[in-house]
C-alpha cells in the first residue's frame, strides 16, 4: 500500500488504540471511516479494552519517575507489548489483518505540559513494522508546534458526530483526565463548540485506592470505598481552590498535575493513616473529581451555554458515585445513553483516535484551534509505512 493509494481510499478501515493515564489497559476500536462533504461516517466492527498485566501497569506507571535511557527503551517496549496485544487481538477474534487499512495510535502519554510541551511514545514504526500496516501516531504535537497545547483533541470529533442536533450537549469523558465538549444545539460550526480538560477523572482516586492498598487494588470498584467513606467538606474546599480549577482558558492537564504526587501531597497533609481515613478521602476525591466538572461548567460557560443533555464516557462512567454526583450536580440537564447515538461509551476515545487517524491520511486538519490555543488548523499525526 503506498500514500496515494491510501488516501485515494473512499472508506478507510482504521484499528484506533487509545492508552490512558489511568494505565489500565490498551482499548482497540476497529471502525469503517468515510468523510464526504464534511459528513463523517463512522462503523464500530468491533471494539475490545484489554488489560495490562500487573507487571505492565507497574512498568509504566515508573516511567513517571524514570531516566532519559529508560524513556528511551520503553518508547520501544511499550510499542512491542502493543504489536503482540493486536496480533492475538486479530487471531483471537479472527479478523483478518489484510482488512486494517491503518492503525491510529494515540501513544502512551509520558509528560505534558500545558502549551509547552507533550510527549507520547509507543513507536508506530514498530507497530507499522511488526503488523505490516500503515500507522499515524504522534497526533498532539503538531498543534503544540502551532503555539497550541495539544489536548483536547477528541472535541473535533464530537463536533462531527453531534452538529446539527437540536439539542445543546455536553459530551463529557472521565478517564484519569476528564474532559468535555459542549455542542451547542443547532451548531454548524466548529468555531461554536467549547472545550476543555476540567481537572482529575478516575486518577485521583485510582491513586488513592492505590496507595491505600499498597497496589492490590488499582480502583474503586463500583464507587464501593466513596460510598463507606464520608466527604470531608474541609478537604473538598481546599481541593476545589487548585489552581489548575480556577485557571482561565483554554487549558489542558495531565497526571503530572492529578496524579499520585498530589494525592501522595493531600495525605501528608491531613495525616490520613487507617482504613477509614482512606474511605473519607476516596468519598471526598470523587465527590471532587464530579466537582470539579461542574466548576468548570460553572464559571466558564453556564452563563450562555444552558445544556439540554449530557453524554458520559470513559471508566468514569462505570463509577455509580461518580454518576450520581454529577446527575446532582447537572440536575437542570438529562442524562442520555451515548449508545442512542450509536456511540459505545468504553470505545469512544479509541474510535475517535481511528477517526483522527483517517483524517490525516485525508488530508483534513482536526485540531480545533480556539480548543487547544493553536494559531491555526494543522493536520495531526505523523504517518509510518
Ligand atoms: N466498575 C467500575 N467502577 C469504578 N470505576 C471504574 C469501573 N470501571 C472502570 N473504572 C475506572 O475507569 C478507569 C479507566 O478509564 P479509562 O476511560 O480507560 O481511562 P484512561 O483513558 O485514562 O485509560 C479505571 O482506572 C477506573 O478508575
Ligand atoms: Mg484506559
Amino acid at each position: 500500500m503506498t500514500l496515494i493509494n491510501l488516501k485515494n481510499k473512499k472508506t478507510l478501515t482504521v484499528l484506533g488504540l487509545m492508552s490512558g493515564t489511568s494505565l489500565d489497559g490498551l482499548d482497540l476500536c476497529l471502525a469503517e471511516i468515510s468523510f464526504d462533504n464534511q459528513e463523517l461516517k463512522s462503523k464500530v466492527l468491533h471494539f475490545e479494552s484489554i488489560s495490562y498485566t500487573k507487571e505492565f501497569k507497574k512498568y509504566l506507571g515508573s516511567l513517571a519517575y524514570t531516566n532519559t535511557a529508560e524513556i528511551c527503551r520503553a518508547n520501544f517496549k511499550i510499542a512491542r507489548e502493543w504489536s503482540d496485544i493486536i496480533q492475538n487481538y486479530l487471531i483471537k477474534n479472527s479478523i483478518d489483518r489484510d482488512i486494517i487499512d491503518l492503525i491510529g495510535s494515540h501513544g502512551q502519554t509520558i509528560w505534558h505540559e500545558h502549551g509547552q510541551s507533550t510527549l507520547q511514545i509507543g513507536e508506530s514504526a514498530v507497530l507499522s513494522h511488526d503488523l505490516a500496516i500503515p500507522c499515524v501516531a504522534d497526533f498532539r504535537v503538531m498543534d503544540v508546534a502551532a503555539g497550541g497545547s495539544g489536548a483536547p483533541l477528541v472535541p473535533f470529533v464530537d463536533y462531527l458526530w453531534f452538529k446539527n442536533i437540536n439539542r445543546s450537549t455536553l459530551l463529557l469523558n472521565i478517564g484519569g483526565i476528564a474532559n468535555f465538549t459542549i455542542i451547542p444545539k443547532n451548531c454548524i460550526s466548529q468555531n461554536e463548540i467549547q472545550a476543555l480538560d476540567t481537572g482529575p477523572g478516575n486518577g485521583l482516586v485510582d491513586a488513592a485506592i492505590q496507595i491505600a492498598t499498597d497496589n492490590k487494588l488499582a480502583y474503586d470498584k463500583d464507587g464501593i470505598w466513596a460510598k463507606k467513606g464520608t466527604i470531608n467538606p474541609k478537604w473538598l474546599n481546599k481541593l476545589l481552590q487548585h489552581p489548575y480549577i480556577i485557571k482561565p482558558l483554554p487549558k489542558s492537564t495531565g497526571k503530572e498535575v492529578f496524579g499520585k504526587d498530589y494525592v501522595r501531597q493531600i495525605i501528608s497533609e491531613y495525616n490520613i493513616q487507617n482504613q477509614k481515613g482512606f474511605e473519607n478521602l476516596v468519598a471526598t476525591l470523587t465527590r471532587f473529581t464530579a466537582e470539579s466538572v461542574f466548576s468548570a461548567y460553572q464559571r466558564f460557560y453556564s452563563d450562555k451555554y444552558p445544556i439540554d443533555q449530557i453524554l458520559v464516557s470513559g471508566g468514569g462512567a462505570n463509577n455509580p458515585q461518580i454518576m450520581k454526583h454529577l446527575m446532582e450536580l447537572f440536575h437542570k440537564s438529562e442524562f442520555v445513553k451515548s449508545e442512542d447515538f450509536g456511540i459505545d461509551p468504553e470505545a469512544k476515545e479509541a474510535h475517535a483516535f481511528a477517526i483522527l487517524a483517517a483524517m490525516r491520511i485525508w488530508e483534513v486538519p482536526s485540531n480545533v484551534p480556539k480548543v487547544t490555543g493553536a494559531k491555526k488548523q494543522v493536520l495531526l499525526g505523523k504517518i509510518t509505512f
